[in-house]
């Protein structure tokens, strides 16, 4: 197990493996590992980061000597912070046992320390309470950011001065979004390099977390009938969907400064692009993945405002129910013209996807919920059933839906006879429906980076030059989108969003799936 701890390979280690890797590391160098999540107090710290790491101690993959601590502004007690942190923990995984101990094992090594984000006194404060709970052992420190961005330098700054790991690891986790634009983001490296080297820094996108995603590799690299296929030769269109069922409610005030497309395309769907279209990388290593990813998004072309297409959503009635405009929300100006939709048509100039269309949609508050990564592929060329049969089954060219979430399943749209006597065609699913095929529950997407970064495993984390490059395709349409003052085309609340996306996809022979 230690080997696979040293080579970084841990994920493809089982559960059971990682159990091990951890009690044999911990049992030989004696070492602690500590995570402050400063924002404790925020959304989501109690929505996500505590239950993740509440996950992982049920399952027994954290280290024997581990320790939490919530630090941030709001006045609380060590008991206060478990009782708020309690309210968030569930029996998620496995739902019929109770795990009340467990609960109370975790909260015992739970703490709180107060303080301000930019006093190093106050983290030297904290760095002394850690170095109680430490007891003596090599010290492991990770920092997660759960605070807003304008705040992050100057905790990193006081967290790596004042208390940083004295003879183990620091690491620091940053939430996105990570800039504004190519020049904030790389105002913010800068700074951030500062204080930390880039190893130190996992800059988190949740999406690379989510179990489909990750599997998207293990799709591509170990079947044999899906690489081949893989190309402009074969695939006529890829499209990247994001929708919400939900308006902006309650992160209204972060939105409005960003809009849907910094909060979703330039990062959770540039990425599963990324993913979906690299090269075979050298190796599972995590800068041989990345060094991929960071080829295949230079390759792209910048995207331009003609491809592009930006929707928010206006309030409507139904029935006796009334959902509220993106405007309504009171953290927002009124007239504020950020996008909470928006529709882009990608091009990746290189051999394997040269002219095909990577279409992204991005939505809040839209009649469904769901993630998906939809590839259709091309007519069957001198197609047999419909030259004998003139049957319209052109249309129905071969798909490949990957629904990240919810229900996450993967399948593929076929022609198949219809059973009988007749000649008769429809389509149907082959399908890998995950809640039938696989009985466990799938972990968050945080239980998965909280502990890669635990273990040091970049893989799932973005390095600083696949900013650049994401950023680098966004900033100059984002900048003129707000030079210019383009006005959104304005959808009702619950619908399929703008018809502008229907135009956008029509250009490039798609339709949206
Ligand atoms: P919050 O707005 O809830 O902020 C977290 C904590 O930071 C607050 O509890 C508050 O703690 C402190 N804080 C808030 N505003 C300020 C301020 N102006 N100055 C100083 N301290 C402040 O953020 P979230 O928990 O929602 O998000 C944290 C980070 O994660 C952000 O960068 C966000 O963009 C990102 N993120 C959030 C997601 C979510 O679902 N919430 C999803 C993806 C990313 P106190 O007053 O006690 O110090
Ligand atoms: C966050 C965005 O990164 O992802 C939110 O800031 C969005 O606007 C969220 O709601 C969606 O994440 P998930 O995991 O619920 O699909």
């Amino acid at each position: 197990p230690l080997k696979k701890l040293t080579d970084g390979l841990l994920n493809v280690a089982s559960p059971e493996d990682r159990k091990e890797a951890a009690a044999f590391d911990i049992n030989r160098d004696k070492s602690t590992v500590s995570v402050t999540v400063v924002g404790a107090s925020g959304d989501l710290a109690k929505k996500k980061i505590f239950p993740a790491l509440f996950a992982l101690y049920y399952e027994g993959c954290l280290p024997e000597h581990f320790t939490v601590f919530g630090y941030a502004r709001s006045k609380m007690t060590d008991a206060e912070l478990r009782t708020m942190v309690s309210k968030t923990l569930t029996c998620r995984i496995d739902k019929r046992e109770n795990c009340g101990e467990k609960m109370e094992e975790f909260l015992n090594r739970c703490f709180y320390h107060c303080g301000q984000y930019d006093s190093q006194e106050h983290f030297g404060e904290l760095d002394k309470k850690l170095k109680e709970q430490e007891a003596g052992r090599v010290s492991n420190r990770l920092f997660y950011l759960s605070i807003p961005p304008n705040i992050f330098i100057d905790a990193v700054k006081c967290a790596s001065l004042s208390a940083s790991a004295a003879n183990g690891w620091t690491r620091v986790i940053v939430e996105k979004p990570f800039g504004r634009d190519s020049e904030s983001s790389a105002a913010l490296t800068k700074a951030l390099k500062q204080y930390l080297e880039e190893d130190q820094i996992f800059r988190i996108d949740h999406y690379l977390g989510k179990e489909l995603v990750e599997n998207l590799s293990v799709l591509r690299f170990s079947n044999l009938i899906f690489e081949p296929l893989w190309s402009r030769q074969y695939i006529r269109n890829v499209q990247l969907i994001f929708s919400e069922d939900f308006g902006t409610e309650g992160r209204g005030g972060y939105f409005d400064s960003y809009g849907i497309i910094r909060d979703i395309m330039q990062n959770h769907l540039l990425q599963i692009l990324a993913l979906f279209a690299m090269e075979t990388p050298v190796s599972l290593d995590a800068e041989d993945i990345r060094n991929e990813k960071v080829k295949v998004l230079r390759s792209m072309r910048p995207l331009k405002l003609d491809d592009v297409v930006i929707g928010q959503y206006k309030s409507h009635t139904k029935g006796v129910v009334s959902y509220p405009a993106y405007t309504d929300d009171k953290t927002v100006s009124k007239d504020s013209r950020t996008p909470t939709f928006a529709a882009a048509a990608l091009f990746i100039d290189n051999s394997r996807w040269d002219g095909v269309p990577f279409l992204m949609k991005a939505g809040k508050a839209l009649h469904n919920r769901r993630a998906e990564i939809r590839v259709q592929f091309r007519h069957v060329p001198g197609n047999l059933y419909n030259r004998t049969f003139g049957t319209d089954l052109d249309q129905a060219t071969n798909e490949l839906v990957i629904r990240v979430q919810p229900d996450e399943a993967i399948y593929l749209k076929i022609n198949n006879k219809v059973p009988g006597l007749g000649m008769r065609l429809d389509r149907s699913h082959l399908n890998l429906l995950y809640a039938a095929r696989y009985s466990k529950e799938i972990p968050d997407a945080y239980e998965r980076l909280l502990l890669d970064a635990i273990e040091g495993e970049r893989r799932l984390f973005i390095r600083s030059d696949e900013l650049d490059a994401a950023w680098s395709l966004f900033t100059p349409v984002l900048k003129e989108i707000e030079e210019r003052k383009i006005t959104p085309e304005y959808y009702p609340y619950g619908s399929r969003g703008p018809v502008g996306a229907h135009y956008l996809a029509a250009r490039y022979n798609v339709r949206w799936g």
